[in-house]
C-alpha cells in the first residue's frame, strides 16, 4: 500500500499541509518543535484512529480549532485506489473510505502502520500489556478471526470480574463457558502467530545483532498444561479474594532470551534497542507476506536511538524492504549517505509548514 497524497488539517502545529510522499523512503527534517512528529502522528491517526503521543487523540487537535482532519489518496498493494479520511472533534470521530462511513478496523486493515519511536524501545522491559498489544496488533492483521474473538473474551472477562467483586456466583458458570470458548481461540491464534514470527525475528535479530543465540518464549497467561476451564475452577477462591480473574489469556506475555539469559537483564541498552527493532520489523515482514496491504513504517527521531553504523544498516534494510517509510530527524546529515538510494523524497518542516526539497 502507498499513500499517494496526504492532506493534514489542524494536527498539532500543522494547520494545513498537503504532500505527495514517495512510495519508498520519506525523510523529514526540521528543527525541534517544527512539527516532524506531528506529521507522523497524522499518518498514525489515519491508520489507527488514535495518537501514539497522548491517551486522548483529541489532544492532537490544533489549539483553537474544533476538529482535525487527515485524508489520503491510497493505492492498495493490488493497485486499486481509494480515498481515506478521518475527522476527529472533541467528542467523536468519523471515518470515511470512498465517501462511505466506515469503522476503525476497516481503516486499520487498509492502512497498517508500524511505529518505531523512542518509547518503542522499552518493549522488553515495560509491563506485559505492551508486549500483548504488540502481539495482538500483529495477529489482528494476520487473522481476521482474532478481533471478534478477542472482543468477546474481553467482554466476558469484564462480566466475570464484576461478578467476582459483587460475589454473585450463580451466573459465573455461564461467563466461564464464554471465557473458555473465546480464550482458547485467542490463545491458539497467538501461538500460531508466534510460530510465524519467530523464524523471521531470529533471522532479523541475527542481522542486527550478529548473533543466532536468541529465543522467543511465549507464555499463555496460565499453566497451559491444565485446561482453561479447570484453571478457572481451581483459581476461583483466589479470584474471589482478589476480586478479579488471576489467570487466562489476558495475562499472556513473551520473553526474549539471549544465550538462555533474559535479554532485558543482560543485553546492553543498545543491543536491546536492536532487538526491539528486529521484533518490530519482523512483524512488518510477516504482515507484508500475508495481509492485503503492505505496512507503512513510521520512524520518529532516528538519531536519538541508533549509532551511525546501525542507522545505515537500518536504512539499507528499509530501502530493500520496499514499503513506504516516513523517518524524522533534526539534521539531514543524520540520514547518512543517500547516494545509493533512488526511491526517496526529502521534506523540510518549519513552524508546521511542510515543503518538499
Ligand atoms: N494541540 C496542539 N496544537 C498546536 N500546537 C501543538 C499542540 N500540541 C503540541 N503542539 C506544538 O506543536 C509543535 C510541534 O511539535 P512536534 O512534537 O511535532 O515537534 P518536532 O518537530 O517533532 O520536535 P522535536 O524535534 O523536538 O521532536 C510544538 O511546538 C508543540 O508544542
Ligand atoms: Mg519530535
Amino acid at each position: 500500500m502507498t499513500l499517494l497524497k496526504l492532506d493534514i488539517f489542524s494536527v498539532r502545529n500543522i494547520q494545513s499541509a498537503s504532500i505527495q510522499p514517495s512510495p519508498g523512503l520519506n525523510f523529514i527534517t526540521g528543527g525541534n518543535a517544527s512539527g516532524k512528529s506531528a506529521l507522523l502522528e497524522a499518518v498514525f491517526i489515519l491508520g489507527r484512529a488514535r495518537s501514539f503521543r497522548t491517551q486522548h487523540v483529541k489532544q492532537a487537535i490544533s489549539f483553537n480549532q474544533a476538529c482535525l482532519i487527515v485524508a489520503a489518496q491510497h493505492a492498495q498493494t493490488q493497485g486499486s485506489i481509494s480515498n481515506l479520511g478521518i475527522q476527529i472533534d472533541n467528542k467523536q470521530y468519523e471515518i470515511h473510505i470512498d465517501q462511505e462511513k466506515r469503522l476503525k478496523a476497516d481503516l486499520a486493515y487498509l492502512l497498517p502502520v508500524q511505529l518505531i519511536h523512542p518509547k518503542s524501545y522499552s518493549l522488553l522491559d515495560a509491563g506485559p500489556q505492551y508486549r500483548r498489544e504488540f502481539l495482538d496488533w500483529g495477529i489482528f492483521n494476520h487473522n481476521r478471526n482474532f478481533l471478534p474473538n478477542w472482543r468477546r473474551y474481553s467482554k466476558a472477562l469484564q462480566q466475570r470480574n464484576a461478578l467476582l467483586k459483587s460475589r454473585q456466583l450463580r451466573q459465573l458458570p455461564a461467563w466461564d463457558r464464554e471465557l473458555v470458548e473465546y480464550g482458547n481461540v485467542v490463545n491458539t491464534l497467538r501461538k500460531e502467530y508466534i510460530d510465524h514470527l519467530t523464524p523471521v525475528f531470529l533471522q532479523m535479530a541475527g542481522q542486527f545483532l550478529d548473533t543466532t543465540q536468541i529465543e522467543l518464549r511465549f507464555t499463555a497467561g496460565w499453566d497451559d498444561q491444565t485446561s482453561l476451564e479447570q484453571t478457572f475452577k481451581t483459581n476461583l477462591e483466589k479470584d474471589l479474594r482478589y476480586g478479579f480473574t488471576q489467570s487466562g489469556p489476558h495475562r499472556a506475555d513473551f520473553l526474549t532470551f539471549h544465550n538462555n539469559r533474559l535479554a532485558k537483564d543482560y543485553l546492553s541498552r543498545g543491543q536491546q534497542k536492536l532487538l526491539v527493532l528486529a521484533l518490530l520489523l519482523s512483524q512488518v515482514r510477516v504482515l507484508n507476506n500475508i495481509a492485503q496491504n503492505d505496512c507503512c513504517i513510521l520512524i520518529d527521531d532516528l538519531n536519538a536511538e541508533l549509532d551511525t553504523e546501525n542507522r545505515s544498516k537500518l536504512l539499507k534494510y528499509l530501502a530493500e524492504l520496499g514499503c513506504q517509510v516516513f523517518i524524522t530527524s533534526t539534521d539531514f546529515s543524520d540520514f547518512g549517505d543517500l547516494s545509493t538510494l533512488n526511491n526517496y523524497k526529502v521534506f523540510h518542516v518549519e513552524h508546521g509548514c511542510i515543503q518538499q526539497l
